[in-house]
């Protein structure tokens, strides 16, 4: 960690310096000589005064690949920023001009304007007018209002004139009745609170490896240039999420980066994770046995997204990581956008979906994925047993499922990739792709699987993959023959996919190892 006031440097050189170093898209020369000033009184800002006097971090990457154009916050100079706060982030974020705001230290999504920390509670409690209904919300109460059963117990002592549980049979069964109308009111004052909206040429940077965004939903909704650079990004755990099915399938809001038709993204150096910590977050168990899992997507993008570079970022134990395309119904917005670069990732411990892909291309370049495998292979498993080995006590939202979700109508493009194994099943290659709605031979999810020089084979656990294009044909057959796909419907063929440069070439599978353990992640 470096210290701001030791260095003796002018606040304009360092911020050259930074501009530099980070990778901005003019040379350090073009700068030479070059004055800017910040006059007097020009940030009539209520909280941000706090203009950038640097060094900042030493980020030597560049924008490339789908988002190679994009230049965030660099191109103007005599708007940068330092936040370390919500309130300051919020306004940050907020000005509606080209600027780079650089986070300082950990912000808190649920810090309140007076700088306390809002519990769930406090969002219902902030919710409408003082006295309101809608205070009446409660998760637990909302939970048991959706089960008829119970539901039908209260209703039984209305017709019995007796209390139920103590309480006035009556009463409760409207209290019941009025839970799920005021699950997305509640839910609306979170949203609020924690939801951040990005707006059009920012860079957002995170000063020095302690800078996080910690329960914070960085919503980039119709925004375009937008850079995304060494931060740690947890999202918020929603306090209100829907169930879908007992008892642990539940639709929760927020994920820490959501992209709904942003274009010319680039997010590199960061961390997209549970908590601070890395640890998985162990769902909270609900009586009768629910398993409330409340996170959404760490990157989800949607809705005619398009150009957007994912780098150098660490994926780190989360169920459900990188969708990209929201779903069957955004296929008129999405065809023909949503072009990602996916390249020298590390994903560690995350369940699915890294990425899932919809209507789309996506180039998976030169990611290492590790995990855990303890279910069973899919297919060519006749050497093993079936175990369920240590399941038991690993939520179920942390096993492993999949890494490569190639969905309706994606153009896949998977080159010089690793993979690291341990568990029951650790050489098990049956789980790196899997197949979904997969069933319109006439307009079919194209997998391009380069494994032969210049590139080379994938490894499991650093031995060679034999053919990883043999495996995604079995993975086909496998979807196909046990009705999850239909015939052609997914095509093996590298015809209509293009290249551009990458950051780097590799020579072999080691290599590629090296330069993500030493590139992924948030500088120092
Ligand atoms: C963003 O930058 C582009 C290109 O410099 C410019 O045309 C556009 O007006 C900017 N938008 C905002 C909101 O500053
Ligand atoms: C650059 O930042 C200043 C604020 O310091 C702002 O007034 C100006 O509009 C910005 N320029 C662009 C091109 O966004
Ligand atoms: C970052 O925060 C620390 C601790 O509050 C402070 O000492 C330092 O000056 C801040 N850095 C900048 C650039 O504002
Ligand atoms: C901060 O604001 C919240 C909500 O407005 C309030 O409940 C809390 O008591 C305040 N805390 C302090 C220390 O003022
Ligand atoms: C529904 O309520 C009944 C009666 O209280 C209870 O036995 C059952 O476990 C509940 N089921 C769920 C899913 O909450
Ligand atoms: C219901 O119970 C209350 C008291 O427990 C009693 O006063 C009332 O008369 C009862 N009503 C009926 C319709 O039985
Ligand atoms: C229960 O509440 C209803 C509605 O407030 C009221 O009419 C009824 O008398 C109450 N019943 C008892 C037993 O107190
Ligand atoms: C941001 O950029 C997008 C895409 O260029 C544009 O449609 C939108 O109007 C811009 N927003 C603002 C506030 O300038
Ligand atoms: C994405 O980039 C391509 C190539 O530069 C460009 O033609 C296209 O308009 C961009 N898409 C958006 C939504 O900006
Ligand atoms: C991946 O995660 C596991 C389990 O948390 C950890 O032991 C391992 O060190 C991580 N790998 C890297 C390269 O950080
Ligand atoms: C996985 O393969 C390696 C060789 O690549 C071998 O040494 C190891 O025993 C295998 N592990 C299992 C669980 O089969
Ligand atoms: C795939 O997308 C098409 C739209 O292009 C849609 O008609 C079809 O239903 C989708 N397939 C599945 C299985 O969702």
């Amino acid at each position: 960690m470096r210290h701001a006031l030791e260095d003796t440097l002018d606040t304009m050189k360092y911020t050259l310096l930074l501009l530099a170093a980070a990778g901005n898209a003019l040379p350090l020369t073009e700068y030479t000589g070059m004055f800017v000033s910040i006059p007097e009184g020009a940030l009539h800002l209520k909280t941000l005064h706090h203009v950038f006097q640097g060094p900042g971090p030493k980020l030597s990457h560049k924008p490339f690949g789908f988002a190679g154009q994009a230049t965030g916050g660099s191109t103007n100079l005599s708007a940068v920023y330092v936040v370390s706060n919500a309130a300051e982030l919020r306004e940050a974020v907020a000005l509606p001009y080209t600027k780079t705001i650089y986070v300082n230290g950990t912000i808190q999504g649920n810090q309140l304007p007076n700088g306390t920390l809002a519990t769930c509670q406090d969002y219902i409690d902030k919710t409408g007018s003082p006295g309101s209904a809608v205070h009446g919300f409660n998760f637990e109460t909302y939970l048991l209002s959706l089960n008829a059963t119970y539901v039908a117990l209260v209703e039984q002592a209305i017709a019995d004139n007796t209390t139920f549980e103590g309480r006035n049979a009556t009463e409760y069964r409207a209290l019941l009745g009025h839970q799920n109308g005021y699950r997305p009111v509640v839910a609306a004052t979170q949203k609020a609170q924690v939801g951040f909206k990005l707006t059009n040429n920012t860079s957002l940077i995170g000063l020095n490896g302690n800078a996080a965004l910690n329960g914070i939903n960085l919503y980039l909704s119709s925004v375009d240039n937008i850079w995304i650079r060494n931060l740690k990004l947890v999202p918020p755990q929603d306090c209100f999420p829907a169930p879908e099915t007992f008892p642990s399938s539940w639709n929760a809001l927020y994920d820490a980066v959501g992209l709904v038709t942003a274009s010319n993204v680039w997010v590199d150096n960061c961390e997209l994770q549970d908590q601070l910590s890395g640890e998985y977050v162990e769902p909270d168990i609900i009586e009768p046995g629910w398993q409330v899992d409340r996170f959404d997507g760490l990157f989800d993008c949607e809705d005619g997204t398009d150009n957007v570079t994912f780098s150098h970022n660490i994926v780190r134990n989360h169920h459900k990581s990188l969708l990209l395309g929201g779903g069957t119904k955004e296929a008129d917005r999405d065809l023909g956008k949503m072009h990602f670069t996916i390249f020298g990732n590390y994903f560690n411990g995350s369940a699915s979906r890294n990425p899932t892909m919809r209507f789309g291309s996506f180039d998976i370049f030169s990611n290492i994925y590790e995990a855990r495998n303890d279910k069973p292979p899919r297919f060519n498993d006749a050497g093993q047993a079936h175990r369920r080995e240590a399941l038991d006590s690993t939520p179920l939202d942390a096993v492993f499922q999949y890494h490569l979700g190639v969905y309706n109508q994606s153009r896949v493009q998977v080159q010089d990739n690793g993979f690291l194994q341990y568990g029951a099943f650790a050489n098990d290659t049956s789980r790196i792709f899997t197949i979904s709605e997969a069933i319109l031979p006439n307009r079919p999810a194209k997998v391009c699987i380069r494994e032969t020089a210049p590139h080379f084979p994938s490894t499991m656990n650093g031995a060679a993959i034999a053919s990883l294009g043999q495996v995604m044909a079995d993975t086909v057959d496998f979807f196909v023959e046990s009705g999850g796909a239909v015939e052609g419907a997914v095509v093996l063929t590298c015809d209509g996919f293009g290249g551009y440069e990458l950051p780097k070439v590799f020579e072999g599978p080691g290599d590629v190892l090296e330069y993500v353990l030493s590139e992924a992640g948030q500088v120092r």
